[in-house]
């Protein structure tokens, strides 16, 4: 499996560039505030997101001041949602550590993700570059919108297949197709090819979240975040939806009453994830993990061959084979 060492060279002097342009936007002399940061962006996660505007960005064009921007609002708010999506999902690990609300509390956690999105508005306006600020707004909309789907799903477990799809398109592909949509606006003024770079992003974001939602069912230990929350959490996402589809109505309503429980135990979870392995639940997501994964492919295909086009390939395989 490839890494995202060798996928980030063509952009690789763009993402040096990039991490001091970053670290300069978020520095404060609130001491509270300096010391929380510092422990946040110690862990820098994947960083997928700012290659995938560079990236992006050098497939049409040129890396210009713009893409910068993008990718800087972007990494924000993509750590301010996870830092709120810890405190949603009351999750107590992420990149590899305590997350803010386990190590501080999920008060600290709220303001601190506000403070990071209210830092992405800032720089946008600053720089002047409210073309990428309503771009990413739109896709901020769709995250909030989607993860309050959820919530809602989760609370009556009677989540269909299309609704899973709706969820993750809002709460996930729509950043990632921010990410593909402003790299591409920051190197062409051509509206139709950044609509494609739109569909690109979208597809991908889809066949990324799934890979998640996969991942959740796989004890690697190599996510940072821990395993069994989905279940724990009564998110039922695509492996579950579907096995749940494959049994009779009484085997149906017995997972249903684990997941419901809002005091599961370990052999809880561990009934639920051999209930879904057991009966093609994971099989299945990955199928459809691959379709999003083609059509992403299929667009890409469409470019003349080149190094950046090359990465691009590579980045989506990545996100399919990823283990953390
Ligand atoms: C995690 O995103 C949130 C999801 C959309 C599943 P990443 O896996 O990109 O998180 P980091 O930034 O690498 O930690
Ligand atoms: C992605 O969903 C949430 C965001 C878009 C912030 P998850 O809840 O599955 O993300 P992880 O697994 O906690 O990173
Ligand atoms: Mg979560
Ligand atoms: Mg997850």
């Amino acid at each position: 499996m490839p890494g995202l060492g060798n996928i980030r060279k063509p952009v690789s002097d763009e993402m040096d560039h990039f991490e001091t342009y970053f670290s300069r936007t978020i520095q404060t002399k609130i001491p509270l505030l300096k010391i929380i940061l510092n422990y946040v962006f110690r862990r820098k996660g994947k960083q997928m997101r700012p290659l995938l505007v560079f990236l992006s960005a050098r497939l049409n064009g040129e890396i210009s001041e713009p893409s910068y921007v993008a990718a800087t609002l972007i990494e924000l708010l993509h750590t301010a949602s996870l830092v709120h999506d810890d405190v949603v999902d009351n999750s107590d690990e992420r990149r590899g550590a305590l997350s803010v609300n386990a190590l501080w509390n999920s008060k600290i956690a709220v303001l601190l993700g506000d403070y990071l999105l209210s830092k992405g508005l800032l720089i946008s306006i600053e720089k002047n570059r409210t073309d990428m600020l309503e771009i990413v707004s739109e896709a901020v909309k769709s995250m909030t919108e989607a993860e309050l789907l959820q919530l809602q799903k989760s609370r009556k477990l009677n989540i269909r297949e299309e609704d899973y799809f709706r969820i993750i398109t809002g709460k996930t592909a729509a950043l990632i197709s921010a990410c593909t949509a402003c790299g591409a606006k920051s190197a062409t003024d051509d509206q139709d090819v950044i609509n494609l770079m739109k569909d690109f992003g979208e597809s991908l974001g889809i066949a990324f979240q799934i890979r998640d939602d996969i991942l959740d069912y796989e004890s690697t230990g190599l996510t940072g975040k821990p395993s069994g929350n989905d279940i724990k959490e009564k998110k039922i996402t695509l492996p579950l939806i579907h096995a749940l589809g494959n049994v009779p109505s009484p085997r149906k309503k017995q997972i249903l009453g684990i997941v419901g429980n809002g005091r599961k135990s370990g052999q809880d979870i561990a009934e639920v994830v051999r209930f879904v392995m057991e009966n093609g639940g994971i099989e299945y997501a990955t199928m459809k993990m691959n379709q999003y994964r083609d059509r992403a492919l299929a667009i890409l295909d469409t470019y003349p061959g080149s190094e950046v086009k090359n990465s691009l390939l590579e980045f989506v395989n990545y996100t399919v084979t990823r283990n953390k």
